[in-house]
């Protein structure tokens, strides 16, 4: 029989311990999703990669990880956009101005930023997925020179559930930023484009193939038929990342919640390559 060998304890103590965080701004994006702007009461920095998370926890309720949306060039404060889903979330949610909330992290494994560095850049996001990778999508407005052509493209079911619309405004009004969104199932109000996200591959230019980045981030189904655009578009594999999402516990490499095959997405993610992610079927279907 094939054991799954131990992982040895190798997270930092810190990282077991929730620090506690004041909440200084929340703002609605959406019927269910709210923007928490938040800072560690003691002035430390989160000091993070685009990409990682936090566990977030509510004392008496409980703990879920939440990626960070907002990028480490603008330290200070960090963000957290939540979809209210269950107990914890739902409770977030309840809180305002002032309130705090502990926070282990940053956790994960993020985008390795200098190894995007120098490189033409494609995000494609579906609803929710934009969260994890708008920390990326403004380091690279913060450091744009350092990278080339810069390509977004971004589906949500319904105008409603559109994230971060301030922002899309902001990124189409940039020369240097070439933005498309599109939505499912458009209402009367909606004057952009209606389908789904690969449907916005047509809006783009003639790729550099060899000299292009492709991050996809958003539900599986979505990311199957992404990644196929993407590789017909002749990105090599080791040029695509993804960032997955699966149930957690202790968001450290100790529980085996979120394991799948040989792999603790907590620890080894949640970004991965796409060449990684092929071996591990049980994470992507
Ligand atoms: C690495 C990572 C990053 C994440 N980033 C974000 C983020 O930026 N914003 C955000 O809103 N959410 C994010 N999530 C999902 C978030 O962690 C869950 O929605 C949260 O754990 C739900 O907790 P709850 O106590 O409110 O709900 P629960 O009471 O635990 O569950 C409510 C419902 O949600 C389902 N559920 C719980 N956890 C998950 C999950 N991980 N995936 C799918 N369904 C789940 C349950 O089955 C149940 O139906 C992330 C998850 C991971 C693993
Ligand atoms: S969440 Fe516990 S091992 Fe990953």
């Amino acid at each position: 029989m094939w054991v799954q060998e131990a992982r040895l304890p190798t997270a930092e103590p810190e990282l077991y311990i929730p620090k506690p965080a004041r909440i200084l701004r929340v703002r609605k994006l959406t019927e269910y999703e709210n923007l928490f702007d938040v800072a560690f009461c003691d002035g430390r920095l989160l000091d993070h990669a685009p990409g990682q998370f936090v566990q977030v926890s509510v004392l008496g309720i409980g703990e879920c990880p939440i990626s960070i949306c907002s990028s480490p060039t603008r330290p200070g404060t960090f963000e957290m956009c939540i979809r209210r889903v269950g107990s914890v979330t739902n409770h977030i949610h309840r809180l305002g101005e002032g309130d705090i909330l502990g926070i282990r992290g940053p956790l994960g494994h993020g985008f390795d930023v200098d190894e995007l560095h120098g490189k033409d850049i494609l995000i494609v996001a579906g609803g929710l997925g934009l969260a994890p990778v708008r920390s990326l999508i403004q380091y690279i407005i913060d450091e744009r020179s350092r990278f080339g052509e810069f390509h977004i493209l971004y589906g949500a079911r319904e105008p409603k559930e559109l994230l971060f619309k301030n922002d899309l405004t902001v990124w189409r009004e940039r020369q240097d930023v070439n933005l498309h969104v599109t939505v499912d199932r458009p209402d009367e109000q909606w004057r952009g484009k209606a389908g789904v996200v690969t449907t916005l591959f047509k809006e783009l230019p003639s790729l550099n193939p060899s000299e292009t980045a492709a991050v996809v981030v958003g539900p599986p189904v979505m990311f199957k038929f992404v990644v196929l655009e993407v590789l017909s578009r002749r990105i090599p594999q080791s040029n695509v990342y993804c960032s997955l999402e699966r149930r957690m516990k202790c968001g450290i490499g100790k529980c085996g919640h979120c394991q799948a095959n040989n792999v603790y997405v907590c620890i080894d993610g949640p970004v991965f390559k796409y060449g990684q992610l092929k071996a591990m079927r049980e994470a992507v279907e």
